[in-house]
């Protein structure tokens, strides 16, 4: 492939939870002037309907209920500069700071399992990146989502970096939260997201692996530079 700068392309973002992967997606989305997709929000949105209305009883997801709500939910993303990325909105309401807590987080495994979910938000996706100049970040973008996306990174750091930076922005946020939690929300996040049996999270066989373990953004970005130029 040429790397000619007007020609947009799809870029996959896969990885384990809180790797980074959407702080590093964003910025290559400013960098190259592309649209960054979260794809994580939108199981998180779907998750946060279904705690409100009902699917959820003392933490177990009834799937038939869920699946009968799944044409009542409206997901959608508003361009904020503030952030200089899109908040997710469901039914007209913004649910960026909802859809983060720890709450969400325990519950959103079992919801973005459903096979029906992911095809309804798989179709979505493939709609938003259509035009390309995407940067979309997820668990399945490189593997179902666009098995043909021209650049994937498959991102990875050990986990108990990954839980004290999830720690550092939740109780920056206020939130009340233990270290111990977080490695174990990360930990059984990582285990269900590769063990599902739907689209389970696995390096697609043309990914480039990043280890950000031991990287600083500026380094983050050098190194993408280095690979974006090289394909
Ligand atoms: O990236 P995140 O932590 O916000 O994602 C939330 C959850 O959604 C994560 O536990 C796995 C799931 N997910 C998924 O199954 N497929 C995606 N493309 C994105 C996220």
């Amino acid at each position: 492939m040429s790397n000619n700068p007007n020609k947009k392309i799809v870029i996959a973002v896969d990885g384990f939870s809180s790797c980074g992967k959407s702080t590093f997606a964003k910025m290559v989305a400013a960098h190259l002037g592309y649209i960054f997709i979260d794809t994580g929000a939108m199981y998180r949105a779907v998750t946060l309907y279904a705690l409100e209305h009902g699917a959820f009883t003392n933490g177990i997801l009834d799937e038939d209920k869920l699946i009968a709500m799944l044409d009542d939910i409206h997901i959608d993303f508003r361009f904020n500069p503030e952030r200089g990325a899109s908040d997710i909105y469901v039914g007209g309401e913004w649910v960026e700071g909802k859809i983060r807590t720890i709450e969400v987080s325990n519950l959103v495994s079992a919801v973005s399992a459903v096979g029906e979910v992911r095809r309804r938000l798989v179709a979505i996706q493939q709609q938003m990146g259509r035009d390309k100049g995407v940067v979309m970040d997820g668990r399945d973008i490189g593997t179902v989502v666009f098995p043909d996306a021209e650049l994937k990174i498959f991102m990875t750091a050990d986990p108990e970096v990954r839980a004290e930076r999830r720690y550092i922005e939740l109780t920056a946020k206020g939130e009340e939260v233990s270290r111990e939690e977080i490695v174990e929300n990360i930990r059984q996040r990582d285990y269900l997201d590769q063990n599902r049996a739907i689209s389970p999270l696995r390096k697609a066989d043309d990914a480039i692996v990043l280890d950000n373990g031991g990287m600083s953004l500026k380094e983050e970005m050098e190194w993408f530079d280095k690979v974006f130029s090289s394909i």
